[in-house]
């Protein structure tokens, strides 16, 4: 039977990264402050890196109609789009917080975001690499989005 299996690197320390998914991992941290989520207090936030090295954040923004919540992780692409638009992000720090608990496993993107950060890589013909850790806990690190949505689907049908 045929089977589907996702690679993925698994970290314990922040300190056995490379420097530059470091660097966005602490930038992710910093753009909790910016999230809005009063409804479920779940704070997420993505700090994406352009292919030119600017990097640009994202936090979820919430609304009392909940189903018009936005993600932090397309949040991120649109700030990318306005301020380097047609370059490519080339990696994503996402990280989470609720106050009052320390959360220590990571968050993995929606279905919704593993859609739109797939249509990302398509589109530009580029590998978006994906850093994911919570508070505390280990760091996962997968070398492109699409890997975390095998059969997903593509524009290429239409
Ligand atoms: N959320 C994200 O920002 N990204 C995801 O990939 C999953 C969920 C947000 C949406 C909502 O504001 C909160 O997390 C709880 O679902």
């Amino acid at each position: 039977m045929p089977r589907v299996t996702i690679d993925f690197s698994s970290f314990s320390e922040i300190t056995d990264l490379p420097p530059a998914d470091r660097e966005l991992l602490a930038a992710a941290t910093t753009g909790l402050a910016h999230s809005y989520a009063p409804y479920s207090n779940f704070r997420v936030a993505a700090a994406a890196r352009l292919q030119d090295g600017t990097i640009v954040m994202g936090a979820n923004i919430e609304n009392a109609a909940y189903p018009m919540c936005i993600c932090a992780e397309p949040n991120a692409l649109a700030a990318a789009a306005s301020v380097k638009p047609g370059m490519p992000v080339v990696s994503m720090a996402v990280t989470v917080k609720a106050p009052g608990r320390v959360l220590s496993a990571p968050a993995s993107p929606c279905g919704s975001c593993r859609q739109i950060l797939s249509e990302h890589e398509s589109r530009f013909g580029h590998d978006l690499r994906l850093i994911l850790r919570a508070e505390t806990g280990p760091i996962y690190v997968f070398d492109r989005a699409s890997d975390l949505l095998p059969f997903g689907f593509s524009g290429e049908l239409l």
